[in-house]
């Protein structure tokens, strides 16, 4: 968790939409957002939090979103820059998301990921979380199945 320690997570901002979008469509593919779907996401600031990871000189390196509905959380996106991967980083966002959806009161979180995404189905169970079901086709068009993972987030 080294490159961890060196990056700061602040609120995301429209600069930081702005830093992403370059990133996006490599990273996420057909499930890529665009810079008005974002803009939106960051307005909602009654049921989401987003952040991002900013490294030593202010780059932006990650970007995280958490939507919180009464008692449930949901992990909408986490993402960071293929240079600086395997630092910690992603672990420090979700961590960040999930304190603030348990401080607005969530008590359990989910999310959905493709079944083919090693590195972030290896994240998220190392977060505790667990497949609780699979979603047939659900991502590329029908190609792909997504998995359900939760996590309990109460102490
Ligand atoms: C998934 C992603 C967010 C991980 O970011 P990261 O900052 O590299 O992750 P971390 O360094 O915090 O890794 C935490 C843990 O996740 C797992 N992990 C991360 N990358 C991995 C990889 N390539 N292979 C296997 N496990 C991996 C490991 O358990 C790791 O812990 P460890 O380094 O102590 O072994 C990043 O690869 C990414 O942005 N991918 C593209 C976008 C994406 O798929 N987002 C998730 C959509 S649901």
């Amino acid at each position: 968790m080294t490159a961890g320690v060196h990056v700061r997570l602040v609120p995301m901002t429209a600069a930081h939409i702005d830093a992403l979008m370059p990133f996006e469509r490599d990273m996420f593919g057909t499930e890529a957002w665009t810079r008005a779907g974002y803009q939106s996401e960051l307005a909602d600031t009654r049921h989401r939090y987003y952040i991002a990871a900013e490294g030593p000189a202010g780059e932006l390196v990650g970007w995280a979103g958490v939507m919180v509905i009464g008692e449930t959380a949901e992990i909408l996106t986490v993402g960071v820059v293929p240079g600086a991967r395997r630092g910690g980083i992603a672990r420090l966002m979700a961590a960040g998301l999930l304190a603030e959806a348990m401080r607005r009161g969530a008590v359990e979180a989910f999310l959905e990921v493709r079944v083919d995404n090693v590195p972030a189905r290896a994240l998220y169970t190392s977060e505790g979380f667990a497949d609780v079901g699979v979603r047939r086709g659900y991502y590329d068009a029908g190609r792909v199945d997504g998995v359900t993972m939760r996590k309990d987030l109460q102490p």
